[in-house]
C-alpha cells in the first residue's frame, strides 16, 4: 500500500530563505492550510510600536501578547496576499511587513512568554492536521510530531539579494549592503536566543536553495510528500 501523504508539514529556516513561497505553493498543491507563524510575532511587534510600548520592556510586550487576538484568515483581496492578518479586528496584512517591524521583531520573538503564548495558538491550529506550517521552531518545538520536516537554507548573501529584490519590486528604495547587514543580524538573534533558537531538527530534510530556483525547491519538496 502506498504511504499516505504527510498530514502535518513543518518548514523551518532563516529569514528570506523562501519558506513562505514554498509553504504557500505546497499547501495549495495539497489543498492544505498554509500557516506562516512569523506573522504572529510581527503582529505583536506592530501593535507594541503603535501603542508606544518600549520594545525592550519584556513585561509590557508580554502582557500585550497574552491579551491580543490574532487571526489569520483566507485572503479577502486580490492584492498579492496569501491570507489576511487581522489584529484586534483591523487588517494589518501589509503593515506587519514594514521596515520598523522588520527591525524589531527579532527582539519580540526572543521573549520567553511571548513565544509561549504564540506557540500554544500555533500548536492548536497545527494539530488539526492538513497543514503546512512555516517558521523557525515548528519542527523542533511547536510540532515535533510533524510527519515531514523541511529545513530550507540559503547563504546570507543569496537571501539578502532576494529580500532586496522583493523590496524594490514593491516600489521602495533598498540598499543591498544594508539589507545584508540586517539579514545577518536577524540570523544572529534568531539562532542564539535562549528560547527555541533556530536550528535544524534531527529528522529534518535540509534543502539548500542557493543554486535552485523557486520551482526546483517546490519540486523537491513535492517529491518528499509522495
Ligand atoms: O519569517 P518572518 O520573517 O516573518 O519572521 C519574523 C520573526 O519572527 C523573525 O525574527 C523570526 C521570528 N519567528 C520565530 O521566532 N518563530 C517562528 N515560528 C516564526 C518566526
Amino acid at each position: 500500500m502506498a504511504k499516505p501523504q504527510p498530514n502535518i508539514i513543518a518548514i523551518d529556516g532563516p529569514a528570506a530563505s523562501g519558506k513562505s513561497t514554498l509553504g504557500r505553493r505546497l499547501a495549495d498543491s495539497l489543498g492544505y492550510l498554509f500557516f506562516d507563524t512569523g506573522v504572529m510575532y510581527r503582529a505583536v511587534t506592530l501593535l507594541a510600536l503603535q501603542r508606544g510600548i518600549d520594545i525592550r520592556d519584556e513585561a509590557a510586550v508580554t502582557a500585550l501578547a497574552e491579551v491580543t487576538t490574532i487571526d489569520v484568515l483566507p485572503a479577502s483581496k486580490f492584492d498579492g496576499r496569501a491570507y489576511d492578518v487581522i489584529v484586534e479586528g483591523k487588517d494589518v496584512t501589509w503593515e506587519i511587513r514594514s521596515h520598523e517591524v522588520d527591525a524589531n521583531v527579532s527582539i519580540v520573538s526572543a521573549y520567553r512568554n511571548v513565544r509561549r503564548a504564540m506557540s500554544e495558538q500555533q500548536r492548536r491550529i497545527g494539530q488539526r492536521g492538513r497543514v503546512v506550517m512555516v517558521g523557525r521552531d515548528i519542527g523542533t518545538v511547536v510540532l515535533p510530531e510533524a510527519d515531514l520536516k523541511i529545513y530550507l537554507d540559503a547563504s546570507a548573501e543569496e537571501r539578502a539579494h532576494r529580500r532586496h529584490d522583493e523590496i524594490e519590486a514593491r516600489g521602495e528604495a533598498a540598499n543591498y549592503d544594508d539589507v545584508l547587514t540586517k539579514v545577518i543580524e536577524r540570523d544572529r538573534i534568531d539562532s542564539t536566543r535562549d528560547v527555541a533558537p533556530l536550528k535544524v531538527a534531527p529528522d529534518a530534510v535540509i534543502i539548500d536553495s542557493d543554486r535552485m530556483d523557486a520551482d526546483e525547491v517546490f519540486e523537491r519538496a513535492r517529491k518528499l510528500c509522495e
